[in-house]
């Protein structure tokens, strides 16, 4: 099973560049989309589909959203942001303060969900604000005339962003709206056992989505499986129990990392220089690479076989299983 990509390795200083919010659009219930323009020069960074940029807002928090609009556009980018009712001040912010105008620090585009654009079939399942990477994905193999198909679930219409751009006549679009079906979702497993051998499956949206398209998918046999997360799946608290020590072999440093203690806590208060967004195993900000040692993994990032591969961690939720990690840090 392919979870999402976790390849790109980040850089250790984080590159900020300044936006400015050009537009704020409605798009449904509880949902603005926001579109960022380049306030210094002309052109942003390149993106993929399934890319998506960290926005550094004015009330110190940093959030991850995924691109939405073609990476053939090179002078803006479109995220759309859901006002999450347990918001920790990012969705709150954009909803209630954020203006068009203002200037807003981003980051460069990274992708932990890459899109196969040769897939001979894809089928994309998008639930509620999941919808953000899909929409690009879907639009790009589109324009490459692919075998692909969108099926977009929400619990009502009236909370499924974007629909106006989704032109459903050509049968490639399955809307499923859980109000107008009784309140049962969309039948995953249906659809997956219909699918051509080989199809490439991706899914973005809540978590008992993600679980019940991952079951699924082993059910039906899928193996191409991807997957994003905009939540973490489980608590993390657990992860970081044990104290153990890291060692930052650029330095020579020694650190010791109380019981209980986030590592990239630890990294700071240290004054490592360390880069990171989430804070929560989702965005990939955080990735580093391990020279020693056994992480205890518990990231949304890395595939399967990139965990057991030990070569790279997201410090900020992962621990040890070893009494030492040797990290590539200064
Ligand atoms: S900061 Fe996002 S994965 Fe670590």
């Amino acid at each position: 099973m392919h979870e999402q990509t976790g390849g790109e390795v980040v850089s250790r200083v984080s590159t900020r560049i300044r936006a400015r919010v050009r537009t704020i659009r409605h798009e449904a219930e509880r949902v603005l989309s926001v579109e960022l323009v380049p306030a210094d020069g002309d052109t942003l960074p390149r993106f993929t589909p399934g890319a998506h940029i960290d926005l550094h807002l004015p009330n110190g928090i940093t959030r991850s959203y995924s691109l939405v609009n073609s990476p053939d556009d090179v002078d803006r980018y479109v995220i759309a942001i859901l006002a999450d009712a347990n918001s920790r001040g990012g969705s709150r912010y954009v909803h209630e303060q954020l203006r068009c105008g203002a200037i807003v620090p981003i980051g460069a585009p990274r992708n932990n969900f890459a899109l196969d654009e040769d897939a001979a079939s894809t089928v994309l399942v998008a639930g509620g604000i999941g919808i953000t990477p899909m929409l690009c994905m879907f639009r790009r193999l589109r324009e490459k005339g692919r075998d692909v198909r969108l099926i977009y679930c929400a619990r009502d219409r009236s909370q499924a962003a974007f629909l106006d751009e989704l032109d459903t006549r050509r049968g490639d679009v399955h809307l499923h709206f859980d109000a107008e079906h009784d309140g049962r979702p969309f039948d995953l497993a249906a659809m997956l056992a219909q699918q051509a051998p080989g199809v490439h499956a991706y899914c973005c949206g809540p978590n008992p989505m993600l679980t019940a398209f991952e079951i699924a998918c082993e059910n039906a046999g899928v193996g191409n499986v991807h997957i994003e997360r905009f939540a973490a799946s489980a608590p993390l608290a657990d992860a970081q129990q044990g104290s153990y020590t890291v060692e930052l072999a650029k330095s020579g440093r020694r650190l010791a990392v109380p019981a209980g203690a986030a590592l990239l806590d630890v990294l700071l208060e240290a004054g490592v220089e360390v880069d990171y967004s989430c804070r929560e195993g989702l965005c990939g900000a955080c990735e580093t690479r391990v020279l020693g040692g056994c992480p205890d993994h518990r990231d949304a990032v890395l595939t399967q076989s990139d965990k057991a591969a030990n070569t790279v961690m997201m410090i900020c939720v992962s621990g040890a299983k070893s009494g030492t990690l040797v990290l590539d840090l200064a």
